[in-house]
């Protein structure tokens, strides 16, 4: 059987290999990449300004076009009690998507189909000859971790970006003809990252996390806070791998294309050798405290479960930038809040008891001495709200774009927020809804206490006093300025969940909410 096929299936190859060959030599009429399994040099083609115009107007998006979209919707509306709120027009961000310039950006969330985020003709493809040259990548993707990036404005400083979701692959990537950099996130290929091993992608899930990632562009927005997270848009892939084991793989699916924060990751500062005045100037003299309270805010809000400092981005200015918000919403399970910005978080807790360096050991032997005063400090734990608001709490005194924003989500319902922010589950609408009722009501510190989604005992940690400022000691080493004694906590890394998973069935708002 198998030998009959070959048999059949030679000539048929030869002629595709031949046309390939001759392509490469005689240029002009290189294959196109659509025609090839891998294609290992492929000529970048500007997408046609028509397409450009039909498919970033097309809010539909998907295979199933406008009607997989509006399904969702309908179903929806059928409950809603403030369709206005709910299905506000998208004209602004329609024109960021226009003049972002990638074609085929998404607007709506709910556009975004699972069927759209990974290949469908994985076993198809495969049967296609591979390409020397071919024509045809509208989008040109490079190495992120190639090499390091220099930060504008800051004397040479360069970081390396972190290398995100296992799941994820990561690229710089442009518009053929473009000049603008963008960072694209590839989901669904079906090999593994990590080791290169076929693999099989939960869509649905991936399709939810861009979703969640859109929806927090636009509250970021609503909040008052614009700017304070890149811009997404889930668009179209049409290019090849450009380095490494799959070189020359062809990405021809919908990935989320991220606006580049600029600046450097507070981990980028931190551990490159000879930035520590570099850091100070930033952290005490320049950083955008405006924008630290908004994002604490923002953090408590979302359930935000993975700031840490690779996900800061700080510029010359100080202004602050916060990327990768996949893991909020509820996505993170048995996780109510990680975030660096909030006492009692584990980031928190972390930065400030430095588990893995001398810090922890310094405060174990001498914090409970006669005459302690304070000792080696993280230059990061200035970025701390507590700093900045009067007698150190926020209380119900919000941002005035906060508080109007976590007004109209405590006023609506779940169906209504489900469908002003694309989510196609109840959950991560349930947590806006009932940490924005229980912000206002308790006040921000009474609600980062006490309300849900609450985490399991392994984030959880005592709230570390606030250090609020810096000085250098004769070595350079940061101390906090002033005396600071820290609650030694031993990690909780290995500490298994306690209770049973009824425990974690917490209510948020009721079924009719
Ligand atoms: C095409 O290239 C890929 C990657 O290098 C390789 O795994 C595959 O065997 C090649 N296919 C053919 C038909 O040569
Ligand atoms: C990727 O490309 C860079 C240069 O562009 C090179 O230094 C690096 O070794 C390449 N990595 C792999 C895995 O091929
Ligand atoms: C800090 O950020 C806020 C919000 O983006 C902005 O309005 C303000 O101008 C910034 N302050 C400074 C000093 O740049
Ligand atoms: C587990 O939880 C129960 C009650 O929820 C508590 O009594 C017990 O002390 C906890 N055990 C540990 C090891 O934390």
């Amino acid at each position: 059987m198998a030998r009959a096929r070959r048999g059949q299936g030679a000539p048929f190859l030869a002629a595709c290999l031949l046309l390939v060959q001759c392509g490469a030599l005689h240029g002009g009429s290189l294959p196109h990449i659509s025609q090839c399994n891998f294609c290992f040099e492929c000529e970048p083609t500007p997408p046609s300004a028509s397409t450009r115009h039909r498919s970033v107007l097309d809010r539909g998006g998907g295979p199933k076009g406008a009607g997989g979209a509006a399904g969702v919707a309908d179903g929806a509306v059928g409950t809603l009690t403030d369709p206005k709120w709910a299905t506000e027009p998208d004209t602004a961000y329609e024109a960021a998507a226009i003049a972002s310039g990638i074609p085929g950006a998404l607007v709506d969330p709910l556009s975004v189909q699972p069927e759209m985020i990974g290949p469908i003709d994985h076993e198809a493809k495969q049967r296609l000859p591979n390409c020397t040259r071919c024509t045809g990548c509208s989008t040109v993707l490079s190495d992120m971790h190639a090499a390091p990036v220099t930060a504008e404005g800051l004397e040479g400083l360069a970081f390396m970006h972190g290398k995100g979701a296992t799941n994820g692959w990561l690229f710089f990537g442009k518009v053929a003809g473009g000049s603008r950099r963008f960072i694209v996130k590839v989901y669904c290929m079906p090999y593994s990252k990590a080791h290169g091993r076929p693999q099989q992608c939960a869509n649905e899930v991936y399709t939810e996390r861009m979703r969640l990632m859109m929806a927090q562009v636009r509250l970021a927005d609503e909040c008052g806070a614009v700017g304070i997270t890149p811009r997404v848009w889930v668009a179209p892939v049409e290019a090849i791998i450009p380095n490494g084991t799959f070189r020359g793989y062809h990405v021809r699916w919908h990935g989320l294309w991220m606006e580049e924060a600029p600046g450097i990751t507070l981990h980028g500062l931190h551990t490159t050798r000879g930035a520590e005045n570099t850091m100070y100037e930033l952290l005490t003299k320049k950083m955008n405290k405006t924008q630290v309270i908004q994002q604490t805010v923002l953090d408590l809000l979302t359930a935000q479960c993975d700031r840490h400092s690779e996900n800061v981005f700080i510029t010359p200015a100080g202004d602050l930038t916060f990327i990768d918000n996949d893991r909020a919403l509820g996505v993170v399970t048995r996780c109510g809040g990680d975030s660096m910005l909030l006492p009692g978080n584990r980031y928190h807790t972390q930065l400030r008891l430095g588990y893995w360096g001398p810090t922890m050991q310094y405060y174990k032997s001498h914090a409970g001495k006669p005459n302690f005063c304070t000792g080696p400090i993280d230059m990061r734990v200035v970025m701390d709200y507590r700093c900045y608001v009067p007698g150190g709490k926020i209380g119900a005194d919000y941002p005035p774009g906060l508080k109007s924003c976590m007004e109209a989500l405590a006023r609506h319902k779940t169906p209504d927020i489900m469908r002003r922010y694309g989510f196609s589950s109840r959950k991560p609408a349930e947590i806006l809804l009932r940490r924005s009722r229980d912000m206002l009501m308790m006040g921000f510190e009474g609600a980062l206490a006490h309300s849900p989604p609450r985490s399991t005992e392994r984030y959880v940690y005592q709230p570390q006093p606030p250090c609020c400022g810096i000085v250098l000691d004769m070595r350079g080493t940061p101390r906090c300025a002033q005396c600071w004694q820290p609650i030694v906590e031993a990690q909780k890394g290995s500490t298994k969940d306690n209770g049973t998973a009824a425990r974690f069935k917490e209510v948020l708002v009721r079924e009719d909410e």
